[in-house]
């Protein structure tokens, strides 16, 4: 059942519609400069451009995040991407839904539409390219096992730089996760893939997705704001020399070396400027283009980790609604 869209190796799911990818997010900082030494040291390429930041991953030309600075920082664009031929059906349905459309906000050029979700979250459609995975991402290669008689180690100094392979997924506090299961599935076409009751829930997209491109969890009745951003290292000697990197450049604070129930994946989180954090991941789980993937309720002990360091206190602490609630 998959269908070849003219680009060799990508997949769609004939028939349904749906985005196919989390294309580019966007948020907001009070100082460039801040964040500028944050996801240099993660390990991304951070280019100026105008008066924002682009960040990219090594040896990709694709733009997975631009951070413009604002007097707080918050998450402000989802940009999702669709295939050319579902985006006029996509707009139809979404307006037959009642969702109102909007202008791009100012110093976006699109072709793309735009609307709110129920989190007043800013979200854009548009047509570009799928970046989402069309088969399980490879794993492992930096940490095959290596041959007798040969150290397989790095020393310190010639340890490899870390370079995030692509940006992978969010995880958003939203304001009510049913509701926002509710609208993710009828407007954007995501599908869900587990959840833990209303606390957290994970949604992956019908062309071919890792487990979860976006996922909620419950804001316990605070502002909305983003959780933490994920990226693929594609080996557990990633994530460690990450953490590592990030270590030696002043970025101490984290939550790892661990492994996701929902989602499988292997992480290291660290702590970003703003309390939000930046997920080193690697191995997450994923649904193929032709398989419908069994969501399930899965017990509140398996909502987070099966094995790890114990959580960080304010690992689920809304940092970014605090700027809002206490600040005015
Ligand atoms: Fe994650």
């Amino acid at each position: 059942m998959t269908a070849i869209t003219g680009k060799i190796g990508i997949t769609k799911r004939p028939g349904e519609l749906g985005v196919h990818s989390l294309s580019t997010f966007k948020m907001v900082v009070p100082d460039l400069t801040v964040a500028e030494n944050f996801y240099s040291a993660f390990g991304l390429e951070v280019k100026e451009e105008g008066d924002t930041l682009g960040l990219y991953t090594a040896g990709n030309p694709h733009r997975w995040g631009i951070v413009g600075e604002g007097a707080k920082k918050r998450i402000s664009v989802m940009s999702f991407a669709a295939f050319e031929e579902d985006f006029e059906p996509l707009k139809r349905r979404i307006e037959g839904q009642g969702v109102r459309l909007m202008d791009a906000p100012p110093g976006f050029s699109s072709n793309g539409i735009w609307f709110r979700d129920p989190n007043d979250f800013l979200v854009e459609i548009k047509v570009a390219e799928k970046t989402s995975p069309n088969a399980k991402v490879d794993f492992g290669a930096m940490d095959a096992s290596g041959p007798a008689n040969r150290p397989a180690s790095w020393g310190r100094a010639r340890k490899p730089e870390v370079r995030p392979l692509r940006f992978a997924h969010m995880l958003l506090f939203v304001a009510n996760v049913q509701q926002s299961i509710d609208f993710y599935s009828r407007v954007l076409g995501l599908r869900l893939s587990d959840r833990t009751g209303d606390i957290i829930a994970f949604m992956h997209g019908i062309h071919g997705s890792d487990h979860h491109m976006v996922a909620f969890v419950t804001a316990n009745g605070r502002t909305p704001g983003l959780h933490h951003l994920s990226w693929d290292m594609g080996s557990i000697n990633g994530i460690g020399l990450g953490a590592m990197q990030m270590a030696e450049r002043g970025f101490q604070k984290g939550w790892g070396l661990g492994r996701h129930v929902l989602g499988s994946n292997y992480f290291h989180y660290m702590q970003d400027p703003w309390g939000s954090w930046s997920e080193y991941s690697a191995d997450i789980d994923y649904i193929a283009v032709d398989h419908d993937w069994e969501a399930k309720d899965q017990p509140p002990e398996d909502g987070i980790y099966v094995w790890g360091p114990d959580l960080p206190k304010d690992f689920l602490h809304n940092y970014e609604a605090d700027q809002f609630e206490t600040q005015g």
